[in-house]
């Protein structure tokens, strides 16, 4: 996820201070490194660095570049870390073609290798580098103009993508295209807008035009352009009026980047399952090999190493442990060369794993981490890395990126059944398919759950205290959907094997007791029916988040959030958290809390 943004105007001005306005409005889309292509008496000039907007504003001075057209970048680190190397805009051999991009290019090794035999030098190791190079190939070697040789290009790139290009060879506009990644046009009476998202613009312009995908637009200051690229047809598309606020816009008309984020989770999944990283097989035959394992994190991130844990236990049949970055005191003596440690984080920067993991590779541990944030100091320390590609978190309450954690975790311990042989080959390609369906089955468990959750919320926001009860793997997806409702609604929540419940917590309930059982149709499913009975015979109020259709449970259950039917036992731990994520929203939203920034919480904990 980057943001992006271009203007062409009629007059010149100080077009680089209405870039770093726009991109700020963009920042949450990703804040590694920012860019700017202008051009200026014919040619075109790049100023570019690494770091936050205003960070890179004050280093390279951006605002008070003057011109009549521009584009914009704010950095999402996919394709190598974040540098002012990797920064965007990119430019071709020349300098004459500058390129900013959202999205990736899934057959970018294959297009930069054909480029490389053909004399391109390559200045960085984005995947969006190889458009300026196929551009200015086709106009040198193939004659084509700058038009077709942009549509020539994003034809032949498979993957996502929305792309802004600007050449001194046609100084007075801005082509752009698109496929699965955002792109919106801003009209204005003398200056046209492009950008990732609405917000970018919106305070210059209210009226739009949203672009589809496979779609090409040509755009100068008095008008815009739109052709469908693969069947070269004009598209005739009116502006409309949009009525949101800035702020309303930046969040994508959620009130809040909690909310946002769990409803982007759908795509966040499939994103993670679309990228194919080489990482995967060396980190799984690593893991196969290793004669210790430990799983490494904190908070959210450790309850999915629990799950971890139990794959790699199953699936490699080694004793893996996961343990509290905090707590790596007590594991410290065991590690040696022959160990691998695992840790997962969404920021790579949360301190008690990266002592942790520092300790571990002095003494020769191996390092294989699942991390979100590209470039990040975990993922420096690291031997090998599996990306979450989650996007960034802006919510204080981690939610996408659990889900991604987890996903993580089940890419792992398939690829380890595969190769210990505990999954033959039909199991494995059945399971992958049912992995391939994650994010529909997500999608539709936020669809049945929100109004749900939503009305649970308003009697779940008078309770003091509660428990969440599972088994097994979805002990985690408990503990996890605890952890949500103490962070932000601060309800004391406390997560237990709902077996382990009789043996203590049970002696704390009484009249309406809020208790939620998570609950899938697997082989604890008689026993959990038992736990559901011992607890409402104490007054115990329960809520059940269980498959569509399960009367049993449905029948127990004073509230029934739905998971939809069909859903993978296997990969259970995915969808059932969800609904769990909306009640701690909703429950936090009717006490009037601020999600997104729960007290004494930090998005990432860089201290001891
Ligand atoms: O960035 P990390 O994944 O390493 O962060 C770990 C925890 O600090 C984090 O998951 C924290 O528990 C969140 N607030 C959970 O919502």
């Amino acid at each position: 996820m980057c943001g992006i943004v271009g203007i062409v105007q009629q007059k010149k001005t100080k077009i680089g201070k209405d870039i770093v306005d726009a991109l700020t409005r963009l920042e949450y889309r990703g804040y590694d490194s920012v860019g700017i292509a202008s051009i200026s008496n014919g040619k075109i000039l790049i100023t570019k660095d690494e770091g936050k907007i205003a960070e890179v504003v004050e280093k390279v001075n951006i605002g008070n570049i003057i011109g009549k057209i521009a584009i914009g970048h704010t950095r999402w680190a996919t394709h190598g870390p974040p540098s002012k190397e990797n920064a965007h805009p990119h430019t071709d051999c020349s300098g004459e073609i500058s390129v900013i991009h959202n999205g990736i290019i899934e057959n970018f090794q294959q297009l930069k290798e054909e480029l490389v035999n053909q004399g391109h030098v390559f200045q960085s190791d984005t995947d969006t580098e190889i458009i300026p190079h196929m551009i200015e190939h086709l106009i040198k070697k193939n004659g084509l103009t700058l038009k077709d040789a942009i549509i020539q290009t994003v034809k032949r790139i498979e993957g996502t993508f929305a792309i802004c290009v600007v050449s001194n060879l046609d100084p007075d506009k801005i082509y752009c295209a698109k496929r699965d990644s955002p792109l919106v046009i801003g009209i204005n009476s003398d200056r046209m807008f492009c950008a990732s998202d609405i917000p970018a613009f919106l305070t210059q312009t209210r009226k739009v035009v949203l672009l589809h995908d496979e779609e090409f637009v040509t755009l100068s200051y008095d008008g815009y352009e739109i052709i469908n690229f693969n069947t070269m047809k004009e598209v005739i598309r009116k502006p409309h009026i949009v009525s949101w606020k800035p702020e309303m816009a930046q969040k994508a008309g959620f009130p809040h980047f909690m909310l946002k984020e769990i409803h982007e989770q759908p795509n966040s999944l499939a994103d993670y399952i679309r990228i194919k990283q080489p990482s995967l097989s060396k980190i799984t035959e690593k893991l196969y090999n290793a004669k210790k394992i430990f799983l490494l994190a904190a908070g959210t991130a450790h309850y999915s190493t629990l799950t971890g844990e139990q794959l790699i236990r199953k699936y490699a049949e080694k004793p893996a442990t996961s343990i509290i970055s905090s707590e790596y005191e007590s594991i410290s003596s065991l590690i040696d060369e022959d160990t691998v440690i695992l840790p997962v984080s969404q920021s790579g920067e949360t301190m008690d794993t990266i002592m942790a993991i520092k300790h571990a590779k002095d003494l020769g541990a191996t390092i294989l981490s699942a991390v979100n944030v590209i470039g990040s100091t975990i993922t420096r320390y690291s031997d090998e890395v599996l990306y979450l590609y989650a996007g960034p978190e802006i919510g204080v309450a981690a939610t996408k990126t659990y889900t991604a954690q987890t996903i993580s975790m089940w890419d792992i311990g398939l690829e380890l059944g595969k190769i210990s042989g505990k999954i033959n080959n039909a199991e494995y390609t059945e399971a992958r398919e049912l992995f391939n369906k994650i994010p529909s089955v997500v999608k539709q468990t936020i669809v049945r759950n929100e109004a749900r959750t939503n009305h649970i919320a308003s009697w779940f926001a008078k309770k003091n205290s509660s428990f969440y009860l599972g088994r097994n793997l979805n002990l985690q997806t408990a503990k996890e959907g605890a952890l949500k409702m103490k962070e932000i609604a601060y309800i004391h929540s406390e997560a237990y094997p709902a077996g382990e419940s009789k043996h203590g917590p049970i002696a704390l309930v009484e009249e309406d007791y809020p208790i939620v059982f998570v609950t899938p149709n697997d082989q604890s499913h008689k026993r959990i029916i038992s736990n559901i009975m011992e607890m409402k015979a104490r007054g115990a109020t329960a809520i059940a988040v269980l498959e569509e259709g399960d009367k049993e449970i449905g029948e127990l259950a004073k509230w029934k959030l739905e998971i939809p039917k069909g859903c993978s036992e296997m990969f259970a731990t995915i969808p059932y958290v969800v609904p769990l994520q909306l009640l701690a929203y909703y429950t936090a939203t009717r006490k009037g809390l601020d999600c997104d920034r729960p007290r004494s919480l930090a998005k990432a904990v860089t201290v001891l």
